[in-house]
């Protein structure tokens, strides 16, 4: 019986650490590339407890380091911008993205000791409009994770990022917790409101799902299955993937691409990254937004301040209640809060920072839950035996994931169906090109 004790293990994630150690040995999306303008404003990040600062240099590299000057320890984040790197505005030291000092601007030449001297910076990479940091062993960086939606062309692909006020494990597992669908989201929804040939309708119809699981080399899978037409089977697959992705099934499978990154800032908060591409052809579906301030998936975003946690919060938040609607939630929607991730940022939030694992009572619709946190504790324990951690060195094994829903005839195994769709409909997908 998992407790408490097992809990804090998983979830906290600061410096020194076994969860801290693990997740380090993983590259994590940390920003937009558009939020770093070559020689504009340095800017506050944090990531697994560490207060960061992150620039983009006149060549247009991006800098990710330790916001504390290893001079005096003066903030960097007020640095100056200035030709290839970053100057402390304290004594004038100059550091490049990788860290090097450049110049030691108030120590005469004789007594000058820049080559000892590094910024504690971070290795950076940029793929298809999202900029990941590894914060692990600088000296063996492993190749991106060839995780299907990352390897969409930023000019196809949507990301939106919001945060959530939990702890990062909270959040992920929200993402796995598919019957609140039939409920949170759509507790309100009839199947007249679904058009005939759309299978979504069967999960109005059963609102309790069972539940087939597999433990897939990424990580899990799951497979929430109703019963469909005559001799099929409604299925709705999603996955977990290591160490904080996840895929949803929120569209048809095969039209859309997707994943999110439950990126951890600190033990209590966690930045989401949703990266989606989504066939044209999908009814009803907005693909883009071009409203700097509305997240695709989240609606209003409050303007993002320059504090360590002053980016992407959503205009609906605790402190006015997820703007939720009484009447609204007596006449029209389930919930009241309007919006799918204000109304999981409502539930999950509400849930505390750091959930009581004493207090739940987990259902056989929590299998999946329990599956994730049993492979991450698994991985954890072989990690703490000096092991590399699930898929670090294995990123195009990701690739495999993916995610939907569709109907099938019954009696077919869930992994077998699964194989069958991912061949079927890997070709209709423009994007997803083959593993690099
Ligand atoms: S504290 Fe940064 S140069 Fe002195
Ligand atoms: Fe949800």
């Amino acid at each position: 019986m998992a407790s408490n004790k097992d809990r804090d293990l998983l979830a906290h994630v600061g410096p020194g650490t076994p969860m801290g150690g693990m997740l380090r040995q993983y590259w994590m999306p940390a920003a937009k590339s558009a939020e770093f303008k070559a020689d504009g404003d340095p800017v506050r990040l944090k990531l697994l407890g560490e207060e960061l600062i992150g620039f983009r240099d006149s060549a247009g590299r991006v800098g990710v380091m330790d916001h504390r000057c290893p001079h005096r320890c003066a903030s960097l984040f007020f640095g100056r911008n200035e030709e290839g790197g970053l100057r402390c505005v304290y004594h004038g030291w100059k550091f490049d993205a990788d860290g090097k000092c450049l110049d030691m601007a108030n120590v005469p030449p004789h007594q000058d000791f820049k080559h000892k001297v590094h910024a504690k910076a971070y290795k950076t990479a940029e793929r298809n409009g999202l900029v990941w940091v590894f914060m692990g062993d600088q000296a063996n960086v492993p190749a991106l994770p060839q995780i299907e939606a990352t390897l969409v062309a930023e000019s196809d692909n949507h990301i939106d990022m919001f945060m959530r006020e939990c702890n990062w494990l909270q959040a992920l597992e929200g993402d796995l917790d598919t019957s609140h669908v039939g409920f949170l989201h759509g507790g309100h929804r009839v199947v007249k409101d679904y058009q005939d040939d759309d299978v979504a309708r069967y999960g109005v119809l059963r609102r309790d799902p069972e539940y087939a699981l597999a433990e897939t080399p990424w990580g899990a899978t799951y497979g929430a299955y109703r019963p469909a037409g005559e001799g099929q089977t409604y299925w709705r697959i999603g996955q977990f993937m290591f160490p904080f992705w996840s895929i949803t099934p929120s569209a048809p499978f095969g039209l859309q691409v997707y994943a999110r990154a439950w990126v951890p800032l600190d033990d209590t908060h966690t930045m989401s990254f949703r990266i989606v591409w989504r066939e044209g052809r999908m009814k009803g579906v907005k693909n883009e937004t071009t409203d700097p301030n509305v997240a695709l998936s989240s609606g209003k975003l409050l303007p993002n301040t320059t504090d360590w946690l002053g980016r992407y919060r959503l205009a609906a938040n605790k402190d006015n209640d997820y703007l939720i609607d009484r009447d609204v939630q007596c006449t029209q929607t389930y919930s009241g809060i309007d919006g799918i991730s204000q109304q999981d940022q409502c539930v999950t939030e509400s849930m505390g920072s750091l959930t009581d694992w004493d207090f739940e009572h987990l259902a056989p619709s929590d299998r999946m839950i329990t599956t994730m946190r049993r492979r991450l504790m698994g991985a954890l324990k072989s990690v703490q035996d000096g092991a590399r951690p699930p898929m670090a060195d294995t990123p195009e094994v990701y690739y495999q994931a993916r995610g939907g829903y569709f109907e099938a005839p019954e009696g077919i195994e869930m992994m077998k169906l699964y194989a069958q769709k991912v061949e079927e409909t890997r070709a209709t997908i423009p994007y997803a090109v083959a593993a690099e």
